[in-house]
């Protein structure tokens, strides 16, 4: 009898633990930096690979697989910017975080790595976040990836091969040299690779084509945990086609929310936009020319966080930061009925109105 109090009572404070944890550690864990060193940097076509540790070789903080940095730095106009980048390096060992950075030809932050980042500079990053990882369980693992979203299933890949999983990684790219880490993938003990190529060069005898729900179920089967790190329209088809087939465990570390095909209208601090045809809140407000501050549009850097006043609306991307009651972060949602919100400048800008001094009463 008293076992079971002492069970009972052990299990509530580590559920009050956990909730203090989340409530008030996690906001502070956030807001936290590291300034790491690049000690390696390799230009690979479109690619820049980075290797970063800490400058006088301390441990790093421990990262679980499929977990993100964010780095801050200056575009190339010398603003200020904030970009989230995956983990490619194995989790198990802190010395050292391995970053791919693809040259988005917008990409503020990618550009100004690409053009600028040389070994033994500092960079500014977050601590690890993020909360797509790899699920337990002894059920087989299909990772699938497309371009540069191997960077996370790499770090899961090797996880699931410590501990002896059956795991199958499906990779999509254009054409063999698009397929990072290719020779260490094909050299990685009880793990299969199926590379797939969209624009295969001539001679290629691996797949062409793209990845179907048919290909993924006829390696995994209905019991196995599929990972997914494409595009928002191919994850949703994969997804929703493997579910027919009968695969129900399916996570996704979304990059970006499909577009919405429903229109509902949005109010913020008296200003008007639209859902429709827009990927998330902030995408319909920044086409409606409504001010509002944003940076990295992933979930990440915590700026366009606003205040829901009233309606409804679905998360789509996964938020990295802390948001207190009524807040959500405008790039992670999309409305499912009419919105209305105030944005956090706003609200700040009425506290910081100076209050008009008291006057006397004019005598009557
Ligand atoms: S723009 Fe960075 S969290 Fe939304």
């Amino acid at each position: 009898m008293w076992d079971l109090v002492f069970a009972l009572s052990l299990l509530a404070l580590f559920w009050l633990g956990r909730g203090l944890w989340w409530h008030w550690y996690e906001p502070y864990a956030e807001a936290r930096r590291l300034n790491l060193q690049l000690y390696r940097v390799k230009r690979q076509g479109a690619y820049l690979k980075l290797w970063l540790r800490h400058p006088e070789g301390a441990l790093l903080p421990k990262a679980r697989a499929g977990q993100h940095l964010l780095l801050y730095g200056t575009d190339l106009a010398g603003k200020a910017v904030s970009r989230a980048y995956s983990i490619a390096s194995d989790c198990s060992q802190r010395r050292y975080y391995q970053l791919v950075v693809k040259a988005e030809p917008d990409g503020r932050l990618s550009q100004a790595l690409f053009q600028k980042a040389e070994a033994l500079d500092t960079v500014l990053c977050s601590y690890p976040r993020g909360h797509f990882s790899l699920k337990p369980g002894r059920a087989p693992v299909v990772l699938v990836a497309a371009g540069v979203g191997i960077t996370p299933l790499l770090a899961m890949a090797l996880q699931a091969i410590r501990q002896r999983r059956q795991v199958t990684l499906v990779y999509q790219a254009r054409n063999q040299a698009d397929l990072l880490f290719y020779p260490m993938l094909r050299r990685l003990p009880a793990f299969t690779l199926v590379p797939c190529l969209s624009q295969p060069e001539a001679g290629w005898a691996g797949r062409a084509g793209r990845i179907d729900a048919g290909l993924l179920f006829k390696l995994g089967g209905a019991f196995a945990q599929y990972y997914f790190c494409c595009k928002a329209l191919m994850t949703e088809k994969l997804i929703c086609d493997l579910s027919i087939l009968g695969a129900h465990q399916c996570f996704n570390e979304p990059f970006s929310a499909a577009a919405s095909i429903q229109s509902f209208s949005i109010e913020m601090d008296g200003h008007q936009a639209d859902s429709m045809g827009q990927r998330s809140v902030l995408d319909a407000l920044i086409a409606a020319s409504v001010p509002l501050s944003y940076d990295c549009k992933g979930g990440s850097c915590g700026l366009c966080k606003v205040r829901v006043v009233s309606g409804e609306y679905k998360q789509v991307l996964d938020a990295a930061v802390h948001c207190g009651d009524d807040e959500v972060l405008a790039c992670c949602i999309q409305p499912t009925s009419a919105l209305v919100l105030t944005s956090l400048d706003a609200e700040a800008e009425v506290v910081r109105e100076p209050v008009p001094p008291l006057t006397k009463a004019e005598p009557a």
